[in-house]
């Protein structure tokens, strides 16, 4: 399984280059499979999620070359030799829901497990199944699988109930090869959003809206491949600057796109943390002042759910009362029961965590229970008294690329042992 032993570290300095996007290279790579023709993709992170949706590929009859040196992934697609996922795969990782509207609009049927609940709450895809089925599919669903078919997908008006990531980017996928317009109402307008409508733009398809919470599409008969950079991981910027922010150390980060980065940025200063922009990327600078906050997550332009554990292992040692309010996940605090362990002092009450910051977390025996519930642990450990040993670190793998070697690079005490 895997474990960190982490020391603590004084303060991180340094530089390091972000890598590319978890959230926006999942949907592109699903997305090769609308065209037969080689699709490039660069900046590909050597993640173990990358690694599940290249092997989805390669079960639907894709073929893949991934240099995982030049980070750089060809995906070829010529023809998608079956309609049903394997359930392997589709239980490993939530966005292998993602092959679903690629593969129905490409060959007109498919059949995927649903994926089942996870550590952060029941995520349903009822609204990427109401989709696709505006968009003309007849949806069955029995024996924990969808199955959807249609002839030729057309075009449709969708209101999305809650501006879901997911069900925003499989409709955007299923409504390109459709016939005629779709517009999708109350989507999400996450960076990761645009970067596939980019992607699927060079195909060919055309979209207009992407990044505003109305997107409308022209179906066309066909895409072609294309070449594509995977924007920079907002998230992994951010986890780099709360390592800063934890340690009161000085981090200079490069390929970032500071506006990506707005909310984050908002609640750092707020805090307390010097945030300043720079020739190649930006800075945090940690100056052992810091002040409660409050925050609340939400859909993107509000602040990411995938970044509300790791502040809270930096509120953790924040003087005052802070509070933290989850609204997009219903069972996100698990890294709190964790942090509880090192000496932190946190109340959950509903969806809010409690937080009275106390001067110093002490180094135990933690688990990672999510991607970035390890995240977490692993900031709060290097500013932790002591020695943390932090288990199930291949949740982290799933989306930080190199992570341990990243942080050493900055002067953190960390070591791996497999
Ligand atoms: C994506 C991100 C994930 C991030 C999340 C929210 C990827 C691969 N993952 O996940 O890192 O935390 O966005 O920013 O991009 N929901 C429904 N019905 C649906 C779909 C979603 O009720 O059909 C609910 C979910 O249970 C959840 C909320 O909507 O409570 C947000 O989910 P969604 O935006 O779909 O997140 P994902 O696309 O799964």
């Amino acid at each position: 399984m895997g474990k960190f032993i982490i020391e603590e570290s004084g303060r991180l300095r340094g530089k390091l280059r972000v890598s590319g996007g978890k959230n926006s290279v999942l949907p592109i790579i699903a997305a090769t499979m609308l065209t037969d023709e080689t699709c490039t993709i660069h900046d590909v992170p050597a993640l173990t999620d990358v690694l599940v949706m290249q092997n989805l590929i390669e079960d639907f009859g894709g073929t893949t070359n991934w240099d995982i040196n030049r980070e750089t992934l060809a995906v070829s697609v010529k023809n998608i030799c079956k309609t049903e996922a394997s359930y392997e795969l589709c239980a490993k990782m939530r966005a292998s829901f993602l092959a679903a509207g690629p593969v129905l609009a490409r060959l007109g049927e498919v059949k995927m497990s649903l994926p089942g609940g996870c550590a952060i709450g029941s995520r349903p895809v009822d609204l990427h199944i109401k989709g696709l089925a505006a968009l003309g599919a007849t949806i069955t669903q029995e024996h924990g699988y969808v199955h959807a078919k249609a002839r030729r997908l057309h075009g449709a008006n969708i209101y999305l109930d809650f501006p879901s990531v997911g069900a925003t980017e499989n409709i955007m996928m299923a409504a390109v090869l459709a016939r005629g317009q779709t517009i999708i109402q109350n989507c999400a307008v996450e960076p990761e959003i645009v970067d596939l409508a980019n992607f699927l733009t060079s195909m060919g398809a055309q979209i207009r809206g992407s990044g505003t919470d109305t997107i409308r599409i022209n179906g066309v008969e066909s895409l072609r491949g294309a070449t594509h950079t995977i924007i920079p991981d907002r998230i992994e910027a951010g986890t780099f600057m709360l390592a800063a922010a934890i340690t009161n150390g000085d981090v200079e980060l490069t390929n970032v796109v500071v506006d990506h980065l707005k909310p984050t940025i908002a609640k750092l200063r707020e805090v307390g943390i010097t945030i300043t922009e720079t020739d190649e990327g930006i800075r945090a600078t940690g100056s052992g002042h810091r002040r409660a906050i409050d925050i609340k997550t939400l859909p993107y332009p509000g602040f990411p759910t995938d970044m509300q554990a790791q502040f809270l292992s930096m509120l953790a040692t924040t003087p005052g009362t802070n509070i933290v309010t989850e609204t997009v996940f219903e069972n996100r605090f698990m890294h709190v029961p964790e942090l509880v362990r090192m000496g932190a002092d946190i109340k959950i009450d509903s969806r809010s965590a409690i937080i009275e910051g106390v001067p110093k977390l002490t180094g135990t025996q933690v688990k990672a229970t999510d991607l970035r519930a390890g995240a977490a642990l692993i900031l709060a450990a290097l500013s932790a008294q002591g020695v943390t040993e932090i288990h199930d670190v291949y949740h982290v793998d799933r989306g930080y690329f190199r992570f341990d070697e990243k942080l050493r690079g900055l002067g953190a005490k960390i070591l791996r042992i497999d």
